[in-house]
């Protein structure tokens, strides 16, 4: 959703702001604006400039040589309110003396509106971020601190904000409740950013602030307070990526970079957790005795989206591996039904930001009514991975692109291991377990090899990119491929695509097929290959155009499709990994082809930090 960043120091506030928000465009990417201080003018109002658009909208409206060496900056993914000039943020008070930027949703902001209305404050925009402004303003006695912590008492909601007041030149207040905020501790200047990105080019040295603490900065100092006034003492964490991970480095975007680092994130998230000799796997974060762990009679996933889909292929693979019944629930569901938790359950929240609102309210749910979580995260340090009682990091690197691509095979990887762990404890002998192992140490190269049909997959979106419907088609763990398929072509395409299990046509979906609905086949290497290859050939029989992805070798296959994407053989219960990668690739060019924005598609936004 929404990023924010905010800076106080020596250096030029404009151009460290303008370049923060560069980096968070992949959060939201609708308006953006920044507020800076004037320099040596205490009581003079911020600077506040917003454009509608892109940050590049904003960069030519902020003049090159801009004074000021504090001030905040935020990019918009609209909630309340339109895509306006007005609704950007920041958002002042009537003075323009108090200026806040804020993420998140405050709920009472209606009540809140008409109550400062009716002592004759002026709204100028439609967001529920306003009030916050006019309540500082209303709250301040010479201490922006305590006037906003003074307002936190009134909001309903979710918020990451940040405020700067005209008269205290150089200080930065920012509080945190359920929206993240991260400080960055530089040497004579500081940052503060909903996440780190922003601030990787200066520091990488990070506190990573907690729900209801609220900290206080000036270019040398930052002070931590919780909402009991106690002071906190702050954990100074380590960034590990580097800068270069965050840049395109020669490709044309973020998602075509993503999809070809995948052989190296894949064999990230596998190095240093197969014991090869023993056959099992090492995952040293779970946090769990292997008593405890073995007394795990059922796994329950929570997630959404693409992480879903991963958790999807996880306890199709829980279950056939290690035997344990496992099942995959949308967090955005699960929060709300009242859900039974069994005894013996481990539940696994997977978020490659780990701040996903659905995900991690699902979670506290489970936790609160007595559940053991742990998380499959991507983003080290972040509210999922910190609120979890263990769990896998699964080091895919900063993913910037809105559509998941690296992080999903890497989640994958981390339930491979998940699903050895739990074999080896049970049914799976040391010598299957080497096997097994031996299987997933193959998969980095494959996936390299798999990346070879780049070509021939440009020129099948090149022929079929018109076509306004299509089907996604898998059978087992190749199910949730095709369901991932069709999400990444309908999010960066805008194609409408369905993912249906191959088997269930029949019941329903098969009569959209006609000449201009194509369907794609996952067609796996094992016992249902043959069932699959029946379903193909009811889609031909009703005039269905099929492109068929199998094994390189599969000739009749080949002969039956239209069109062929023939892939490297691997072990049918690790094809999830190769198949993936051509469907990826699929959506990525056929939104080239339209002319579509990849990185950044209509009306998404990375990290859904609101329910
Ligand atoms: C799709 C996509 C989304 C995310 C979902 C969960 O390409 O990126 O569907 O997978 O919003 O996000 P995380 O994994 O950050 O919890």
């Amino acid at each position: 959703m929404c990023g924010i960043v905010g800076y106080t120091g020596p250096r030029q506030a404009s151009r460290i702001l303008v370049d923060g928000l560069k980096r968070l465009e992949y959060r939201g990417y609708d308006s953006a604006g920044i507020a800076v201080q004037v320099d040596g003018a205490t009581g003079a109002p911020p600077v506040v400039i917003k454009r509608t658009g892109k940050i590049a909208e904003l960069r030519q409206a902020v003049p090159k040589d801009m004074a000021g060496h504090c001030g905040m900056g935020h990019t918009r993914w609209a909630t309340h309110g339109g895509v306006t000039g007005e609704n950007a943020h920041p958002h002042t008070d009537a003075s323009g003396k108090v200026a806040i930027v804020h993420n998140g949703i405050i709920e009472n902001y209606m009540a809140l509106k008409g109550m400062l209305e009716k002592q004759g404050v002026p709204f100028r925009s439609e967001t529920d971020s306003e009030v916050i402004a006019h309540l500082v303003a209303l709250n301040y006695e010479g201490d922006l601190e305590a006037a906003l912590k003074a307002s936190l008492k009134h909001l309903k909601g979710t918020y990451g904000i940040v405020c700067v007041h005209a008269d205290e030149p150089g200080r930065i207040v920012g509080a945190r409740n359920g929206s993240p905020l991260v400080v960055g501790v530089g040497d004579g200047e500081m940052l503060l950013a909903s996440d780190v990105t922003a601030m990787l080019a200066h520091t990488k040295r990070v506190v990573y602030l907690n729900d209801g603490e609220v900290v206080t900065m000036l270019p040398h100092e930052f002070r931590i307070s919780d909402g009991d006034e106690r002071r906190v003492d702050p954990r100074i964490d380590h960034i590990a990526w580097e800068l270069e991970a965050i840049e395109k480095e020669g490709f044309s975007c973020y998602m075509e970079k993503e999809i070809f680092e995948q052989p190296d994130s894949i064999e990230r998230a596998i190095s240093g957790r197969m014991d090869h000799e023993n056959g099992c796997a090492k995952l040293g974060g779970l946090n769990l005795s292997k008593k405890e762990l073995h007394g795990i009679e059922r796994v329950r996933v929570i997630a959404a989206g693409t992480s879903w889909h991963a958790g999807l292929v996880g306890c199709q693979l829980l279950e056939s591996v290690a035997r344990i019944p496992a099942a995959a629930e949308l967090a955005s569901e699960l929060r709300y039904r009242n859900p039974v938790l069994e005894p013996a359950s481990l539940y696994f929240a997977v978020s490659q930001s780990g701040e996903t609102a659905d995900t991690l309210y699902a979670m506290r749910e489970v936790r609160r009514r007595g559940g053991t979580v742990l998380g499959i995260c991507n983003v080290v340090g972040s509210t999922i991975a910190r609120e979890s009682e263990g769990g896998v990091y699964v080091h895919s690197g900063p993913e910037i692109a809105v559509a998941s691509t690296k992080a999903f095979t890497s989640q994958l990887a981390a339930f491979y291991l998940l699903a050895l762990e739990f074999a080896r404890m049970h049914d799976m002998s040391h010598h299957e377990g080497q096997r097994f192992l031996a299987a997933l140490r193959e998969v980095p190269a494959a996936v390299r090899k798999t990346l070879a049909v780049r070509d021939h997959v440009q020129a099948l979106a090149k022929k079929y990119c018109r076509h306004a419907d299509f089907l996604f088609l898998g059978r087992g763990i190749l199910f949730p491929i095709a369901l991932e398929g069709a999400l990444k072509l309908k999010e960066i395409s805008y194609i409408h695509a369905e993912g249906y299990a191959s088997g269930e046509i029949k019941h329903g979906p098969i009569a959209l097929v006609s000449p201009e609905t194509p369907s794609v086949f996952l067609v796996p290497g094992d016992h249902l290959r043959e069932k699959t290859i029946s379903n193909m050939k009811e889609i031909k029989a009703r005039g269905g155009p099929v492109i068929a992805l199998a094994d390189e070798d599969d000739e009749l296959v080949a002969s039956i499709a239209d069109d062929f994407i023939g892939l490297p053989k691997v072990d049918p219960r690790f094809q999830p990994f190769t198949m993936v990668v051509p469907l990826q690739l699929f959506a990525y060019f056929c939104a080239l082809e339209l002319g579509r924005d990849v990185d950044q598609p209509r009306n998404l936004a990375k990290s859904v930090t609101v329910e």
